[in-house]
């Protein structure tokens, strides 16, 4: 998939605010979920079928058809991905440690909530958006810079309220309705991807684009994993959307978690292989489970540093990934502590090199970890111990 003359360049301006690093330019437009047979894709597709084949709601209210957008380009606005959904002025994801800004009011998208209000205002009233999603964070095997997310949102009309509901987001009857219909289109969905059986529970939570909020959570492999957050509509957001007086749901879920616990992937960076060893097992239905091929022998190596004032853990996890790319399994935080004369801190972390695809050698190891520890210290000043 290529990317537009605007993404390109958004990525490539050089601005002082732009953290983007090559890593993940390179992954921008490869659109995962757009490639046919993919388990992303698939995960995708039977979210977007779930949708399609949604029975009737209370009463015997027809529920709308859902269109889906999957092609939505990647660098959105600050005030799409932040302002629009009401997050606060000092919400975390806001800072640079933690997004990919390209300059002061565009980053890569966080969330596909980011496409909540342009759809609303264009008159949108059922979609679902199918994304990658952009996020600074840890290395593990669930954490990539890349991921993708999906999307739902539902706007009520005149017609969609059995007798007694009344609509008006300010009755709490046509709220507790809404949250109805939301939860039974969502435990379909959850049935559909991982059978009749599953089992799940709902929790309220909290996001500020949504009031209520809930999260549902399913039971998987001995312990309950959260699958998605999902509320009612902020009364703000839909009147900023020209909507007030009328009420909706949304939903956001990854897909890496689905497909992950679905197919057995026990490795994010598998989404990303080029090996037919993991591609030839998965024939574009949910059926497919995933063998993993082979295990190849890890090495780790421990870096240990005195932290210079502003730096961020994501950052050394997003050096690590800039040198050995899809190499690295892990990073983690071994050790911490204060200096009691100096004040200083120090932090020692381990990093565990594993390929998917076959076996490292010590020197490569060796040679990797060397350009790791020159690029901590040359890139963000540490000074090593
Ligand atoms: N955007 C949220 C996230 O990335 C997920 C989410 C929660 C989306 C609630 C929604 C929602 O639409 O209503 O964690």
């Amino acid at each position: 998939m290529a990317i537009s003359a605007t993404v390109a360049e958004a990525l490539n301006n050089g601005h002082p605010r732009n953290n983007v690093p090559d890593s993940v330019k390179a992954k921008v437009g490869m659109e995962l979920h757009n490639r046919e047979g993919h388990p992303l894709w698939t995960i995708k597709r039977a979210i977007a079928d779930s949708f399609a084949g949604l029975p009737p709601g209370e009463g015997g209210i027809p529920r709308p058809e859902f269109r889906l957008f999957d092609k939505e380009e990647p660098v959105v606005t600050v005030k799409q991905n932040f302002d629009d959904l009401l997050a606060p002025a000092d919400h975390v994801m806001r800072r640079p440690s933690d997004t990919f800004y390209v300059d002061e009011d565009r980053l890569l998208r966080c969330h596909t909530s980011a496409h909540q209000t342009e759809k609303l205002r264009a008159g949108e009233r059922a979609f679902l958006v199918a994304a990658d999603c952009f996020r600074r964070d840890e290395v593990d095997s669930t954490h990539y810079p890349v991921f993708h997310q999906m999307e739902g949102l539902r706007v009520f009309g005149e017609g969609d309220f059995p007798e007694g509901v009344s609509g008006d987001p300010e009755d709490p009857e046509t709220v507790a309705y809404v949250s109805r219909d939301l939860q039974g289109c969502l435990s379909g969905m959850a049935s559909s991807l991982f059978g009749e059986g599953a089992r799940c529970r709902w929790n309220d939570d909290y996001f500020p684009f949504t009031d209520p909020s809930f999260e549902l959570e399913i039971w998987n492999g001995g312990d309950w994993m959260e699958l998605l957050g999902c509320g009612v509509v902020h009364r703000d957001i839909m009147a900023s959307c020209g909507l007030g007086g009328r009420v909706g749901w949304a939903f956001g879920i990854g897909l890496e978690r689905v497909a992950m616990a679905r197919f057995g992937i026990p490795d994010i960076r598998l989404f990303w292989t080029e090996d037919d060893r993991f591609h030839s097992q998965f024939d574009g239905t949910l059926a497919s489970s995933f063998k993993p091929y082979s295990k190849y022998p890890p090495c780790h190596k421990d870096v240990a540093f005195w932290v210079p004032d502003g730096l961020h853990p994501n950052d050394v996890f997003e050096t690590v990934r800039e040198v050995a790319g899809d190499l690295v399994e892990s990073v983690e935080l071994l050790d911490a502590f204060t200096h009691p004369e100096t004040a200083r801190e120090s932090t020692c972390y381990r990093v565990n090199y594993r390929s998917m695809d076959r076996s490292l050698t010590n020197e490569e190891v060796d040679a990797l970890q060397m350009q790791v520890r020159e690029r901590l210290v040359g890139r963000l000043g540490v000074e090593l111990r």
